[in-house]
């Protein structure tokens, strides 16, 4: 496509392609293939926003951290002393060596590996040999970025200036409270490559149109519904209206809710007749239950907040998943299956008995997103028409995407309009 001097592709050609879509059809090549349309995804998009980086519970002490890379960042999120949470840019303030290289440890200080550098781990510089009577350590501490704590889930944000994140917050507390991830552990973690690009992930997330013919196991508890998956057109359906009224008046907060700029969405969706949880049987795969469901066919609180996580907490255990951009073709699903912290592998669970039905069902996603990759890099793609009863989620997911795009390529314009 056309560049513009840096290499990239014009913010007009975007805009016009932008401009030129096709309603209720899939994007253009361009938006799964075009490396300055991927970098100007991450820019406007994922510098930006609030990124759900890993749930609390990782942190299991003062000195915990995890590393987490978000294009060309690097991060280091971290407990301290204090026992709050913070993030930082995992660049050292000498000459810029990375300094935590492991995806996960625990450390009583931040010691960089060139010239060790120490740093507490509130961020502040406390040892640098030989640096000359005039050197200023408080001048030299890690930069800090946005991060904050919702309900045991960690989120930060790039940008200088975060978005506000309290209003996401208010709504979405009383419905993540009752899973109590203040007391969980990471049970089981799976990170895979999917050879796609990370909108297609997306939008294979947001349907379940695809289900019936990929997901046999997955298939035999969660509906493949697409009032369940998708977005609400109109009316609740009076099932869905009779499950939520019965978990809210248990305790569960579980009306569906989408934002006004949809860019999250809360809901509890029942799960098929009878299911508990994600097992092959259907029963819970947990004795000891993380949270206070009043029952264990409360189903499953679905919850996305794009671009980077969609989740789902049952009455029994948790899943959290991470959606991250690698390039333009490849983005890592990282997932995260977390129990009550005092439930015990081998007696209150069995690992294979939690963990098969999304193992296997991220697999087939993955195969599906890498064949859906492949076949939009053939030049005789063209976009095709999304179905309007099975795939208003992926609807809203582009919609979503396009005009966060647009608005933020041209600020001003889009508001005025
Ligand atoms: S680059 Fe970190 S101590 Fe020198
Ligand atoms: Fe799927």
């Amino acid at each position: 496509m056309p560049r513009g001097a840096a290499g990239e592709p014009e913010v007009n050609t975007i805009q016009n392609l932008l401009a030129r879509r096709n309603p209720a059809h899939a994007l253009e090549q361009a938006f799964y293939t075009d490396p300055g349309i991927f970098q100007t995804d991450l820019e406007t998009i994922h510098y930006r926003d609030w990124l759900f980086a890993i749930p609390a519970c990782e942190l299991e002490k003062p000195g915990s951290y995890v590393t987490y890379n978000v294009g060309a960042y690097r991060v280091i999120i971290v407990r301290g002393a204090d026992n709050q949470i913070r993030a930082f840019h995992n660049t050292c303030r000498h000459r810029g060596s990375v300094i935590c290289k492991a995806a996960k440890g625990h450390a009583p200080k931040l010691v960089c590996p060139y010239h060790q550098w120490t740093y507490e781990l509130d961020g502040s510089l406390l040892w640098a040999r030989d640096m000359g009577p005039d050197f200023d350590p408080s001048q030299h501490g890690l930069k800090t970025m946005h991060c904050r704590e919702l309900a045991g889930l960690v989120y930060i944000c790039l940008a200088d200036e975060a978005p506000d994140f309290d209003s996401f917050a208010t709504i979405a507390r009383p419905y993540l409270e009752p899973h109590g991830l203040g007391n969980a552990k990471v049970a089981f973690e799976s990170s895979i490559i999917e050879m796609g690009n990370w909108k297609l992930v997306w939008e294979n997330n947001r349907e379940c149109y695809h289900c019936g013919g990929n997901h046999p196991a997955l298939c035999r508890t969660f509906p493949d519904d697409p009032a369940i998956t998708g977005i609400e057109g109109g009316e609740t359906p009076a099932h869905m209206q009779a499950h939520f009224d019965r978990c809210e008046a248990a305790g569960l907060p579980s009306q569906f809710y989408l934002n006004n700029d949809g860019q999250y969405r809360l809901a509890r969706m029942p799960l098929k007749e009878g299911a508990e949880s994600y097992t092959m049987d259907g029963k819970s795969a947990v004795r000891r239950w993380l949270g206070r469901s009043p029952f264990a066919d409360a189903g499953a609180l679905l919850k996305f907040h794009y671009p980077t996580t969609w989740n789902h907490f049952l009455a029994d255990h948790s899943i959290v998943f991470r959606v991250t951009p690698i390039s333009p073709t490849e983005t890592e699903v990282t997932t995260k299956w977390l129990v009550h912290k005092d439930a015990v592998e081998g007696v209150d669970y069995d690992l294979k008995r939690l963990t098969e039905v999304w193992v296997a069902t991220n697999d087939e996603d993955r195969r599906v997103v890498e064949d859906n990759q492949q076949g939009i890099n053939s030049p005789a793609y063209t976009p095709g028409p999304y179905s309007a009863t099975q795939e208003s989620g992926v609807l809203q997911f582009v919609d979503w995407y396009c005009t966060t795009l647009a608005d933020r390529l041209a600020p001003g314009i889009m508001a005025a309009e």
